[in-house]
């Protein structure tokens, strides 16, 4: 994604006067003196053939919201999607969400809070999830025939926790910005927009430090996390559907989310050397154990003087590795997470209980498919994986993210037309 910032020429022409013919500058003089926000040196373009937030580049800070529908129609449905579209591409320009004309006698057109603020390379990711398509066996939107093979139930894996109210969702809403403000205000406006069709079912805030660190960022366990993803050049193919699929999500992709709880306590106990058997890398320089370089090769053949092989049989990456799962690949885009602290039994010796981080990583896997991506490589390495003594997989979700559109579409017309 490019960080070009797009011309004003570009705002004002936009699908949101073109779709609904309401008068844009009159209603941003309208506003206030502060409507006037920051030259938009850092905007994501929002319309393209792909949705943003998947390739981009990450930013700092994520807010991710799942919700219920409960849009009785298909007509609503497809209102608020309607709707949600020219509000995203409005907030990702750095405009106020809804266009219109500002009355101090109604609610505000947008809340107010990015009044000012630069976008801060906000990209605003939509995503479809099974209820969507069937309620408890209820076609409610006549799309069931629609639902995607890969859009599957994910199974449950060992040493699931989950929580049912950091679970699932019929839509999702993913915002990332490089200000927690801007990623906030996005996801607000709306599901305030979305007010009677749309319910917030679950949130999640995230952080990463991917733009301030010279390299790779660090997770919570303080080690490099990143350094094998895809390439933006290997990246597409692993992440895009294809023709293999309804043709409706050609260029769209699956989301895995789980909410992954680090025992950070325990983990902090643990001697470095064992710390780094857990991933099968150095914590200092990143690189594969038993090299030097963060980005060389690592060797899974190779054994110590007594005969044990230097990456450990259970590390992490050697149970991640696509070499060693039939070249299954992932593109992960994930950010840490602080939710403070709570009471906690721990599952592991030696049992400790008493008041822990709330604290993690909210892990998301973009896909062309989760049967033979997320959930090939999780089914092992939940059972093996030596990280599993210190995560705890608390929330998990899964979505079609459908393709992007251009100016005068709106996000998912493929599966309406399809449909
Ligand atoms: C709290 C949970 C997790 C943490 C802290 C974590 C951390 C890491 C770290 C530090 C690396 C090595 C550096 C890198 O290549 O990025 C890594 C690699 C990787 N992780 Fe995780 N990870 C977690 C969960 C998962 C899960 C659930 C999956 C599911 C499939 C996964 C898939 C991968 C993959 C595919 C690699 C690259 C392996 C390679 O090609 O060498 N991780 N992870």
């Amino acid at each position: 994604m490019s960080n070009e910032a797009p011309s004003r020429r570009h705002f004002l022409g936009g699908t949101a006067a073109g779709l609904i013919g309401t008068a844009i500058e009159p209603a941003r003089a309208q506003l206030a003196p502060s409507d006037a926000r920051a030259a938009p040196a850092q905007a994501e373009p929002f319309y393209g053939p792909h949705q943003g937030g998947i390739l981009t580049p990450m930013q700092d800070s994520l807010y991710f919201a799942a919700f219920d529908l409960s849009a009785t129609t298909r007509a609503d449905l497809i209102a608020l999607l309607k709707s949600w579209t020219i509000a995203a591409a409005r907030l990702t320009a750095g405009q106020p969400a809804e266009p219109g004309r500002q009355s101090t006698d109604a609610p505000p057109l947008d809340t107010g809070e990015a009044l000012g603020l630069d976008p801060s390379r906000l990209t605003i990711t939509f995503g479809f999830g099974p209820d969507m398509f069937t309620l408890n066996g209820a076609d409610r939107y006549g799309l069931g025939a629609q639902r995607p093979a890969a859009l599957v139930d994910l199974p449950r894996f060992a040493g699931d926790e989950l929580v049912a109210g950091q679970c699932g969702g019929a839509l999702c809403i993913q915002a990332c910005a490089n200000d927690p403000q801007i990623a906030f205000h996005a996801i607000r406006q709306l599901a305030r927009i979305g007010y009677g069709q749309a319910t917030l079912k679950w949130v999640q805030t995230g952080f990463s430090t991917a733009n301030k660190t010279n390299g790779t960022p660090r997770n919570l366990m303080g080690f490099k996390d990143g350094t094998m993803n895809p390439t933006a050049a290997a990246a597409p193919p692993i992440v895009w559907a294809g023709a293999e699929g309804p043709a409706w999500m050609a260029g769209g992709t699956y989301m895995v989310t789980r909410r992954i709880r680090i025992a950070l306590e325990h983990w902090d106990r643990m001697k470095i050397a064992f710390q780094e058997q857990t991933f099968g890398r150095h914590k200092t320089t990143g690189a594969p154990l038993g090299g030097t370089n963060e980005f060389e090769p690592a060797n899974f053949t190779a054994t110590d003087a007594n005969g044990d092989y230097i990456i450990p049989e259970t590390a992490h990456i050697r149970l991640a590795a696509p070499v060693n799962n039939g070249g299954a690949a992932i593109l992960r885009r994930s950010y840490s997470y602080n939710d403070g602290a709570n009471f906690v039994a721990e599952r592991w010796p030696p049992w400790h209980q008493g008041i822990e981080y709330d604290s993690g990583l909210f892990f998301q896997a973009f896909q062309q498919d989760p049967r033979t991506g997320f959930i090939k490589l999780f089914a092992r390495m939940s059972k093996i994986d030596a990280l599993n003594q210190f995560t705890t997989h608390v929330g998990s979700a899964v979505f079609a993210c459908p393709p992007g559109t251009r100016e005068g579409g709106f996000i998912g017309q493929t599966l309406f037309t399809a449909a």
